[in-house]
């Protein structure tokens, strides 16, 4: 008896199930015909900041730290382990630092004495040690002083921790003044953390100078260029723009310590190493060698924008430290140096090379122009002070330049007083595009998903120009974990439903060293020898990659799908591509059936579909996995007018159908 009654509950329990999972269909209708608006090429771009060891230490592959001897402390990065600076017996040798005077950059130098032949090392200790990968080469080059010729050869080698030599190559430095000299090294093994050590042959005086070891498989094989498997993560997200050179760096704590980008351009010895703001921004996590050697400057920035076919977008200081920091302000009747450098740079970008700029970009190798649309005036500032010299920027700009498009900003937080004064009174200033930043809980990012919807059509347009969801844990890259980056994807239905308003967006910050990070999620993570894409970086991904060319419709019973079920979705058209594309976040632990309605054209055939998807909310990638949560793909049928998907659990879709 019991058994029957138990199997009738089971028997009705599975019917009942049966009824509310067909209950639970939810119909989507997608209106193919009407184009909404368009969406801007730019929609999808990436925000890069020296942040993390983003630039020297990472993207940009010179791997030796402190190369020139700028640092405040010149020999830091350089170790001489059997030399004692302090001790008065005799040395083998002995390496000391020379300043050659106040006014110039790039003033210091290295003299070394080498006294006998036993075995004075000089050893540079990489930035967190320097990623080597066997049989690759490595191009070396070198500034030397050789003073009396007395010094016959300087050996250079890879060594790993026990000191193993892991490659080497050397130089005769035959001239007693100032040369320039190459060699090449291979490694013979792979290490992630190998050095580069020094040795002499011969007694007496050298002085050495801008001692640099580069990959020689560099982006697009540029000699002394950037690390060619980050840029690839980046070019494969295909940006609308990019965003440089941050972030807070460009303000500086105070305004002597701004980002100069005249001082980031010409001959790479010559430009003025600088402490990286960061260095010792975040107390927990102090990095006293960072420093900014601006062997990426703006020019390369400008180059790279153009390799990933990115909209170069420059934010330039405006007058004000970090508000955070000092706040320290240029007085408005000292503002012009700055909005002179606003002008400068449009012409360096833009001009004829025979403008004092425009030449300044023919000498380091781009003639062309670079095409600058967009500049930025100011990052994350507030208050009067801020709109006060907006105003002046934004004459300047114009009365020159009418056609640039400026970006302003609305301070640091998403709402509050700071940011609706700052949008109130740049609405009244008819500002093109106002900047906002949103660092918040992955909740936040699910229930602002309809943030843009009410927001004013004929204002200012928005760029969302960093944002990142901030799980509650607290451990680098564990932060970029799978319901924070689920939570992004729903949140970004809503920016691309909005596409008429919001213009640019970017994921903030861009990449992190495993070893020299200060500040977490980020989207790519890497370390010496290594690069990985995470979770958030697949979503920026798969929706930069189908961004489309026309914003559609796609409706729950007459509604925009913003969270009802835990569904979120948008789609678009692309008109090059002919592919109708709608994307649709399940943020539930249910998998769901949807049944999509096209409406206004009749396709039919196989349609693909991209998800991307984890069960567990706190997964994310690594370096041993680093595609743990990566897309998939598979072909689903298009039935006239009617597509039918079952979304799984915590999953974002991509459903592609080809429209011929
Ligand atoms: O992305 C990291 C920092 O966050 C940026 O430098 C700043 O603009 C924001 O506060």
């Amino acid at each position: 008896m019991r058994y029957n009654f138990i199997t009738k509950i089971t028997v009705l329990g599975l019917l009942l199930n049966g009824f509310f999972a067909i209950a639970q269909k939810t119909n989507l209708e997608v209106d193919i015909a009407k184009t909404i608006t368009k969406i801007q090429p730019t929609m999808y771009g990436i925000f890069f900041e020296d942040i993390n060891f983003a630039a020297d230490g990472g993207l940009y592959a010179e791997m030796i730290k402190n190369r020139s001897f700028e640092f405040e402390l010149p020999l830091m990065g350089w170790q001489q382990p059997n030399s004692d600076r302090h001790s008065m017996n005799k040395q083998s040798g002995i390496a000391t630092t020379i300043k050659l005077s106040e006014n110039i950059t790039n003033a210091n130098f290295c003299r070394v004495i080498i006294n006998d032949d036993n075995g004075y090392e000089i050893i540079n200790e990489g930035f967190r040690g320097m990623g080597i990968k066997k049989d690759a080469r490595y191009n070396l080059s070198l500034k030397a002083e050789n003073h009396d010729g007395a010094i016959k050869k300087i050996i250079v080698q890879f060594i790993d921790k026990n000191k193993k030599v892991l490659g080497e190559t050397s130089i005769a430095p035959t001239s007693s003044d100032w040369e320039n000299y190459t060699a090449q090294l291979t490694a013979i093994e792979t290490e992630a953390k190998a050095q580069i050590r020094i040795t002499f042959e011969g007694t007496g005086t050298i002085d050495l100078d801008m001692i640099s070891v580069f990959p020689e498989d560099t982006w697009k094989n540029r000699k002394k260029g950037l690390r060619k498997d980050i840029v690839q993560l980046l070019d494969d997200m295909k940006p609308g723009f990019l965003r440089f050179p941050g972030g807070c760096i460009v303000e500086g704590r105070t305004l002597a310590k701004r980002y100069q980008w005249k001082k980031t351009v010409g001959p790479v010895e010559d430009r003025e190493t600088f402490v990286n703001r960061w260095n010792s921004e975040m107390a927990d996590r102090p990095a006293p060698d960072y420093f900014q050697s601006f062997g990426i400057g703006f020019y390369e920035y400008f180059l790279l924008s153009e390799d990933l076919g990115a909209e170069p977008l420059p934010i330039l200081s405006c007058g004000m430290a970090c508000q955070f920091n000092t706040g320290e302000l240029a007085p408005m009747e000292e503002l012009d140096p700055y909005v002179q450098d606003a002008l400068d740079l449009i012409e360096f970008a833009n001009a004829t090379v025979d403008t004092p700029w425009g030449k300044v970009r023919r000498d380091m190798g781009h003639p062309e122009p670079f095409n600058l649309k967009y500049i930025g005036v100011g990052n994350e500032q507030w208050g009067v002070d801020y709109i006060e010299r907006y105003k002046v920027f934004e004459k300047a700009i114009k009365d020159k330049y009418p056609n640039m498009i400026i970006v302003s900003g609305s301070g640091p937080f998403p709402e509050g007083d700071y940011f609706d004064y700052g949008w109130e009174e740049l609405k009244k200033l008819n500002a093109e595009i106002v900047d906002e930043h949103y660092y918040k809980s992955p909740e936040w990012f699910r229930e602002n998903a309809t943030r843009y919807d009410n927001y004013d059509r004929n204002g200012p347009k928005v760029f969302a120009g960093e944002y990142a969801a901030h799980p509650k844990v607290e451990n680098g890259p564990k932060e970029n974990n799978w319901e924070a980056a689920l939570s992004e994807a729903a949140f970004m239905t809503g920016l691309e439903r909005n596409a008429d308003v919001v213009h640019l967006t970017a994921y903030a910050p861009l990449m992190a060293h495993i070893d020299a990070w200060h500040w977490a999620p980020d989207l790519l993570w890497f370390d010496n020898l290594k690069s990985y894409g995470t979770p958030n970086y697949y979503v920026q991904k798969l929706f930069s990659t189908n961004s489309g060319t026309d914003l559609i419709s796609i409706t729950k019973d007459g509604a925009a799908l913003t969270g009802q079920e835990e569904l979120y979705a948008s789609a678009v058209k692309d008109s090059d591509k002919k592919e109708v594309i709608v994307k649709l976040v399940n943020t539930s632990a249910m998998s769901k059936e949807v049944r999509i309605q096209l409406n206004g054209q009749r396709l039919t055939g196989n349609a693909t579909l991209v998800t991307l998807q984890n069960s567990d909310l706190t997964g994310g990638n690594s370096f041993e996995f680093p595609e743990n949560i990566s897309p998939s793909e598979e072909k689903v049928k298009v039935d006239g007018r009617n597509v039918s998907l079952k979304l799984a659990p915590y999953s974002v879709n991509v459903l592609k159908i080809k429209s011929r």
